[in-house]
């Protein structure tokens, strides 16, 4: 039986592994490793973050989109998706409810829509902020350039997620179209950072295509930017993609990359996604024994939860946002952990 705990613990003291030891763990794990990775990642998310689970609301409020993403449900090109835009009104709602729900961060999430444009953003933004001045604002919105970045910033946004969603230019140009560039992506996330945002980034699990090797370079990658979040979720397929033929992610794999993850950046946030707890009825709970400290719930109104579907059989899209809060209180205590009414900054120093 292959035992690759050396390499485990050389991360857990190095916090770095080179590019070839990265692709032997994770392709020659053996499920003992993965146990024994998740029990270590566990404690040392424990000794950071204790039992707390950070809650995001998060506000899907256009489905709009300009790219055209292979893998992803809302592409331009996919003709049947049914399109909406939310308000500014109906996003001040969502934050309001929101608010009154016990969420201290709101991740405003949407496809690449030029249809709100900047002094739009900034304006919900600041709305948001002065609203509800105790609250995180998380952009999840995609590439923009440095001088619209800084605009949301000083508007009063937060944080920002983009996800890299694979380090390798061969793979990322598998998953994109031509116009589509992981340079400038990346330049992004740079960008972003130096501006004052705590970043997050992150990949999908079981992409088309995706091998150990990449995997490693996503690591490689996500060590060299040294994030303050790090969203991994399976790849799920989406019937109306070019991809509806390929196959999913897996739990397995994406729990012991969650681990990896909190062995080398041991304060960074890390949700357990919905697409993990899409592909397995226990996978968000499974994720937070693995080493995530984030679940991040949907917000957006149920009449159009159903419209915002990246992938097949999403979870939550007929929950209203009260019944999501309770059933995640209820699962995270169920496995011993408790969700938090706090903002969740990124730690800077452990718990004693
Ligand atoms: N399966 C899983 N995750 C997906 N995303 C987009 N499409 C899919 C899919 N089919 C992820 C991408 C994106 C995030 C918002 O959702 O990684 O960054
Ligand atoms: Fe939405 Fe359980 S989290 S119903």
């Amino acid at each position: 039986m292959n035992n690759l705990t050396h390499l485990i613990d050389k991360l857990n003291s190095e916090h770095i592994l080179s590019k070839a030891e990265f692709t032997e763990l994770i392709g020659n794990h053996s499920p003992e490793d993965a146990k024994y990775a998740a029990k270590l990642a566990r404690s040392i998310c424990d000794h950071w973050y204790g039992k707390k689970i950070y809650l995001r609301g998060l506000i899907e409020f256009t489905n709009f989109c300009k790219n055209d993403c292979l893998y992803c449900g809302i592409r331009r090109s996919n003709q049947k998706g049914d399109r909406y835009r939310l308000t500014k009104d109906e996003i001040l709602e969502c934050s309001d409810m929101g608010y009154d729900l016990g969420f201290r961060t709101f991740v405003l999430q949407g496809g690449e829509d030029l249809h709100y444009t900047d002094e739009i953003m900034c304006d919900i933004i600041s709305s948001i902020k002065s609203r509800h001045p105790d609250t995180a604002v998380t952009l999840s919105i995609g590439e923009k350039t440095y001088d619209q970045y800084k605009k949301y910033f000083d508007a009063g946004a937060d944080r920002y997620l983009l996800r890299h969603e694979t380090a390798n230019e061969t793979h990322y140009s598998k998953l994109h179209p031509k116009e589509m560039s992981l340079t400038n992506r990346k330049q992004c996330l740079f960008d972003l950072k130096e501006i004052g945002y705590q970043v997050g980034t992150g990949f999908m699990v079981g992409s088309p295509y995706q091998t150990p090797e990449y995997l490693a370079e996503d690591f490689i990658f996500i060590h060299n930017l040294q994030p303050a979040m790090v969203g991994i979720g399976p790849f799920v397929v989406h019937h109306d993609t070019p991809f509806k033929d390929k196959k999913n992610g897996t739990a397995d794999l994406t729990t012991f990359l969650v681990s990896l993850l909190r062995i080398m950046l041991p304060y960074a946030l890390i949700p357990a996604t919905t697409s993990l707890g899409t592909i397995d009825p226990q996978g968000r709970e499974k994720g937070i024994l693995a080493g995530a400290n984030v679940l991040m719930p949907n917000l957006s109104p149920t009449s159009v939860r159903k419209k915002y579907m990246l992938y097949d059989n999403k979870i939550c899209t007929g929950d209203e946002a009260a019944e999501c809060r309770l059933c995640l209180k209820n699962r995270i205590e169920a496995i011993g952990y408790e969700t938090v009414i706090d903002r969740g900054d990124v730690a800077v120093t452990p718990l004693d």
